[in-house]
């Protein structure tokens, strides 16, 4: 069965052709860092009007990688949410127009279960896990841990009380003039700085505790710049950025691990943008080989924002004889997984909480 998968919930316009046993056959992603790099972070007017733009071209290219192009195609799956609202209706509404005319199942698929299934995405010959397997969830807007029973069985284990990891990388890449998008940079300059030289305190570190925050963190990093002032020079911000991204991916790993132990889960995967994170990875190989735990991480194309990893769940869902129809609405925030995420009773409950 061959799934085309939209996805246009933050800042990436993407559409995707995939299989549902994971052959990826079309993956196209349309960034738009570069449109909200001057402002720091994303802007949702101006996301919803690129995905505008962008989506048909985005779509002709992905179905022109496809041999029978839109025929071949059996189902469409679309990113509903948690996301940005205008961003995300952009999507939802391209693929009720292709299911409408068509005449093709639609599937809305949970932007979080995309991301925690995106391990099975065969675009390497890496092994992939079997189910259960604990998942630490990092990106530009969550961060949190769960045990993945199956693609439809999905357990929240903790999340962060306010910033999501990947922000907080944001945030502290602006304190320090390194610009947009922040996690990158300080990556590459935590390597060369001593993380010894700067004393930031670990925020939630107790690994018992499988929450998670950052916001804490970022303020001392503030405070740290504004006593600093002119002496904050190039090595110096590289010590910065080292005793920063070693805090912050301490707590993750432990934390993780801790998750692990706790469910009896011997495999571990880590996913969304900040998995790229050159310090998250190798701390996380060194304790997962000490402790006896098989670590996945999936190539960074599968774990920053794409359609295929929609297409792979909404594909599961289809394969599982689940439908959506035309009424399928959008959602901005869900701190619960599971088929029933777009439920009213979910999204009113969500519409509650703070941000995820
Ligand atoms: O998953 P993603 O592409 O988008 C969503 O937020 O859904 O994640 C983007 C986030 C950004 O905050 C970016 O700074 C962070 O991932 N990121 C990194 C690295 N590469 C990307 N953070 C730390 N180290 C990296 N190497
Ligand atoms: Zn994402």
């Amino acid at each position: 069965m061959l799934v085309l998968g939209i996805e246009s919930s933050c800042d990436e316009t993407a559409a995707a052709v995939v299989s549902a046993d994971g052959r990826v056959v079309s993956d196209v992603v349309s960034s738009q860092v570069a449109l909200h790099a001057p402002y720091g972070g994303v802007v949702p007017e101006l996301a919803a009007r690129a995905h505008m733009e962008n989506i048909v071209p985005v779509l002709e290219q992905a179905l022109a990688g496809v041999p029978g192009g839109l025929s071949a195609i059996e189902g469409v799956a679309v990113t509903h949410g948690p996301g940005l609202t205008g961003a995300l209706l952009i999507g939802v509404q391209a693929a009720k127009a292709i299911a409408l005319s068509r005449e093709l199942p639609l599937v809305g698929v949970n932007h979080l279960v995309g991301h925690l299934l995106a391990v099975f995405l065969q675009r390497t010959a890496e092994p992939v896990p079997s189910f259960p397997f604990i998942a630490l969830l990092v990106s530009g807007g969550h961060t949190a841990l769960y045990e993945v029973r199956s693609s439809s069985d999905i357990e929240q284990l903790g999340q962060t009380r306010d910033d999501a990891a990947g922000e907080a990388f944001d945030k502290v890449a602006k304190l320090l003039g390194l610009g947009y998008p922040g996690g990158p940079r300080v990556d590459k300059l935590a390597a060369t700085g001593d993380r010894n030289r700067v004393a930031l305190p670990r925020p939630l570190a107790r690994k018992q505790q499988l929450e998670f925050s950052f916001s804490g963190l970022k303020t001392a990093v503030a405070q740290y710049v504004a006593n600093a002032g002119s002496a904050l020079d190039e090595p110096h911000i590289a010590d910065v950025c080292a005793a920063f991204q070693h805090n912050v991916v301490s707590v993750l790993v432990d934390k993780a691990l801790s998750a692990c132990e706790r469910r009896g889960v011997r495999r571990l995967v880590l996913t969304g943008g900040v998995a790229a994170n050159r310090g998250l990875r190798e701390r996380a190989k060194q304790l997962c080989a000490e402790q006896g735990v098989e670590l996945f991480v999936p190539p960074f194309a599968s774990c920053t924002d794409n359609a295929a990893m929609i297409a792979y769940a909404g594909a599961q869902r289809l394969v599982g004889g689940e439908r959506d129809d035309l009424g399928l609405s959008v959602f901005s925030r869900s701190p619960i997984l599971g088929a029933r995420d777009d439920s009213p009773l979910r999204r009113y409950k969500s519409s509650r909480l703070p941000r995820a």
